[in-house]
């Protein structure tokens, strides 16, 4: 079976699905693995270093996408202006494509796809659980982006993260509240920790409580009933409007005294919780740092905008989008990884084989045989279509 591995065109994208180590290891399973010229670039893999290890290198997109069984790539498919033809186009009827789609908003990628018949898989869409765990690129992603958001606030924050005792004085260490223990939270607690600063974290789930305070963070808890704070598989889930009050009040205390706010807090599906308020960011020390890493979603802080800095009266907020791509070869490496277990799951006798009842499969397949299948994705399809009608 054919893979192809392209180079990806969305702009500013310097990552690619499969590093030589993986080319090696997928060739080793009995995979043909074409990939694109210059498509490891970006990641510093040249093509030279994935023909020694087997791949077959091919020039144009167009051969690449059209002689693939499956193709695998990072970001979901685009127009190519070279060509003057979308990316799915390039593709022939049955193929199937494996990408981070992002199908709950996108949707007019997932009906494209169905059109051309593509059986396309999201792999956001992997189910968190224990068995899809080495598949499980969100996170991957997440772990990177939580400990990159660390290094922009340190960037961004006119003072240091460690105290520091100098001959010219003392500077006394950065103050950090996190917001949202998860896999993003959970990586830019240790990362700042590491850099010496004072880490303070709050989450909704009571469970999270051991794992912060693992790192040497303090948990800044907050009484909620039994079990309101947490939902099924692990995830949170919406608090109600009191107990949202009464959260909101207590980051309002705590971010009075931060230095940095790292915001990573989210529902899967929902929209972002407003977590940090203008009358919180007034009440900040001026000087401070904001890094909403839910911005995409809406935003925990408001005023975050995508992929911009402002400054409100004299806090910095950044809202900070795709940074696992800013660490593009670690990034690489760790979704080569995740796509060589998923691979695993999905091929049997060197071929794709559709099992719909499987967890994994049914949970990340998007599009098969001219359908969109995934429940996920057609429910959020109606009620984005609801809303839409709704506020005509
Ligand atoms: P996750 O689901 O592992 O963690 C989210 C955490 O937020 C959970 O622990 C949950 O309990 C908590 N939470 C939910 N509601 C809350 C509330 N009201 N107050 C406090 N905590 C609350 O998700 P993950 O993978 O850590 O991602 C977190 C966020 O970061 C998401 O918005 C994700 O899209 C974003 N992200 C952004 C990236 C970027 O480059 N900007 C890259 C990767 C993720």
């Amino acid at each position: 079976m054919i893979i192809a591995i392209p180079k990806e065109i969305t702009p500013g994208e310097q990552r690619v699905a499969a590093t030589p180590d993986s080319v090696r290891r997928l060739i080793k399973k009995g995979f043909e693995i074409h990939v694109e010229s210059g498509a490891g670039l970006g990641a510093t893999f040249k093509d030279s270093d994935y023909e020694e290890v087997g791949a077959k290198i091919i020039a144009d997109a167009e051969s690449l996408y059209g002689g693939a069984a499956l193709v695998m790539k990072i970001m979901a498919p685009i127009h190519n202006a070279q060509l003057g033809k979308n990316e799915i186009e390039l593709m022939k009827a049955g193929t199937a494509l494996v990408a981070m789609l992002q199908p709950l908003t996108a949707f007019e990628i997932s009906q494209k796809l169905a059109e051309k018949k593509i059986n396309a898989f999201a792999v956001e869409l992997i189910p968190r659980i224990t068995r899809a765990q080495q598949m499980d690129v969100l996170s991957s992603m997440s772990s990177l982006a939580g400990y990159k958001a660390v290094l922009l606030a340190a960037a961004a924050y006119g003072r240091t993260f460690p105290m520091m005792t100098t001959a010219a004085g003392t500077l006394h260490p950065a103050k950090l509240l996190i917001l949202g223990a998860g896999v993003a939270g959970l990586q830019a607690i240790a990362t700042a920790k590491r850099l010496g600063a004072v880490v303070e974290a709050f989450d909704t789930r009571p469970a999270v409580k051991e794992q912060v305070e693992s790192l040497g963070a303090t948990f800044v808890a907050l009484e909620l009933e039994e079990g309101e704070g947490e939902g099924s598989g692990g995830y949170a889930k919406a608090l109600s409007e009191a107990s949202h009050q009464k959260e909101v009040a207590l980051i309002h205390e705590r971010a009075k005294g931060a230095d940095i706010v790292i915001t990573t807090a989210l529902i899967p599906g929902r929209k972002a919780p407003i977590l940090i308020t203008s009358d919180m960011l007034k009440d900040m020390k001026k000087g401070s740092v904001v890094i909403d890493m839910a911005v995409e979603q809406g935003g925990n802080c408001e005023h975050s905008a995508v992929d911009r800095e402002i400054d409100f009266e004299g806090i910095k907020i950044i809202g900070a989008v795709n940074l696992s791509a800013t660490i593009p070869v670690a990034a690489s490496q760790l979704y080569a990884n995740n796509m060589i277990h998923f691979l695993n799951h999905l091929c049997r006798d060197n071929a794709v084989q559709i099992d719909l009842n499987d967890e994994i499969t049914k949970g990340s397949l998007v599009t098969h045989d001219g359908q969109i299948v995934n429940e996920a994705v057609i429910k959020a399809s109606e009620q984005a279509k609801a809303g839409a009608n709704g506020s005509c």
